[in-house]
């Protein structure tokens, strides 16, 4: 009988100890999940998923195989099928922001302090393919960051509208006040960026630093990577600006106007232009500081030499290349040619030019492209993703989902599982 009774106390004990140990490994196991729409495998909506089956850490460790399984894979029948979300789809589910920002799972928190302490500025000019924009906007949105959207006005209404209700969901993202009719190497690409520059400057005195984006333009580092880089930069800016070979001269010795809705030559010589330092070539993509753009917006000499060229054809591809050069703008460097930064040392953008690609081993600055060629760029593949990712670059242009879904996806496979699981603090 006392046997009995022991026993029956014992086995009592044990259930208590059973159920306290369960407790303590649920709460452990519980501490450890992340919240679900922080969740890195669950990125798409229901059935819009287009790669399921295609493993994104072999490709981006370059494995052939896995990258010839895409190709392979984007000549199916339902891969051409395949979903994709369009003005009209967004213009309907951000009228329920709650959901939108659940379903396409934003991160709404800075994910470090460092992080939180150094807001950053993006300019982004658009005017197709909203899906592109989209998820560019999911991959580099922190809420202390500030995005200025610039659509063209040629867009379609149904695009601006869906932009419209993307921006409606956040605080920190807005249309820019003054919209351009963007023609190719027209002025008004550099007056779309500095519409929004102007809007940023004005709205917010936190950020530190700005960088323009166009929308066939996607992330290759986290945000936690851009801010630790751009600290390091110390207030000097990162961009390419290098001699202007002789054959662009005419570029700005020439006076141009738009005819038939393209950049004309019209044979008549320019004044020379109203600087000591001379004209640089570079690209329409920057990362500069605050006070760049303070300066930029406010000098009287910037804005003469920005008055002066706007008539000439490709203004983005010299003007921020030689105010940049300019030894009392802040974060410039001395227009010695000792200082001539290129594409591949400035950090704003890594692209692929066609006439560069080739064989590293013999001198080439990258391999070939794996996607197709426009205007002598590369939009890339997922076989681009290896190389690019041991690249220094904020940024990569172009992509297209229309040309490979597949590498987008994959990078924003890794962004999101390098900012939200290999913190380092
Ligand atoms: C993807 O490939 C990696 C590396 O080969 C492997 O460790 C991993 O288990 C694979 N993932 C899936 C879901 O098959
Ligand atoms: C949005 O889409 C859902 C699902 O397709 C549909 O039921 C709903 O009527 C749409 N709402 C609007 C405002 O178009």
């Amino acid at each position: 009988m006392l046997k009995r009774k022991l026993c029956r106390c014992h086995s009592l004990r044990l259930l208590l100890l059973v159920l306290i140990l369960s407790f303590l490994v649920f709460s452990v196991l519980k501490i450890n999940q992340k919240p679900d729409h922080l969740n890195h495998r669950h990125l798409y909506l229901t059935g819009e998923d287009p790669a399921s089956h295609i493993n994104c850490t072999k490709i981006l460790h370059g494995d052939t195989e896995e990258i010839q399984k895409v190709k392979l894979e984007m000549l199916s029948v339902s891969f051409k099928q395949r979903r994709k979300l369009t003005a009209n789809d967004y213009i309907n589910i951000t009228t329920d922001c709650t959901s939108f920002i659940r379903m396409r799972k934003y991160i709404m928190e800075p994910l470090s302090k460092e992080e939180a302490e150094f807001p950053i500025a993006y300019s982004i000019v658009v005017y197709h393919k909203i899906d592109m924009f989209e998820r560019l906007l999911r991959s580099i949105y922190t809420p202390q960051n500030y995005y200025c959207i610039h659509v063209d006005k040629k867009s379609p209404e149904s695009y601006l509208a869906a932009v419209k209700g993307i921006a409606s969901c956040f605080d920190n993202v807005f249309i820019a006040s003054q919209m351009e009719s963007v023609v190719y190497a027209s002025w008004s690409r550099v007056q779309a960026d500095l519409n929004c520059m102007k809007d940023l400057y004005r709205r917010n005195t936190k950020w530190k630093y700005l960088i323009n984006l166009c929308g066939m333009d996607f992330p290759i580092k986290t945000n936690e990577e851009i801010v630790e880089k751009l600290k390091a930069l110390k207030g000097e800016n990162s961009l390419e600006t290098e001699k202007m070979p002789p054959n662009k001269e005419v570029r700005w010795k020439k006076h141009y106007e738009i005819v038939d809705g393209k950049v004309k030559n019209m044979g008549v010589d320019k004044k020379l232009p109203p600087l000591s330092t001379p004209i640089f070539s570079g690209s329409a993509y920057f990362v500069v500081s605050r006070r760049f753009v303070e300066y930029v917006l406010e000098n009287s000499k910037i804005l003469k030499f920005i008055e002066w060229a706007k008539d000439t054809y490709s203004p983005d591809e010299y003007l921020w290349a030689t105010i940049q050069r300019i030894p009392e703008v802040p974060g410039a460097v001395s227009s010695s040619n000792k200082y001539d930064v290129s594409d591949m040392n400035a950090l704003a953008r890594f692209v692929k030019w066609q006439y560069f690609e080739g064989d590293v081993f013999n001198g080439a600055p990258y391999p070939p492209c794996h996607g197709i060629h426009v205007r002598s760029v590369c939009v890339f593949g997922v076989g681009d993703l290896n190389g690019m990712l041991r690249k220094h670059h904020f940024f990569a242009n172009k992509f297209d989902t229309d040309v490979d879904p597949f590498a987008i996806q994959c990078l924003e496979e890794y962004l999101r599982d390098k900012a939200l699981y290999q913190h380092k603090n």
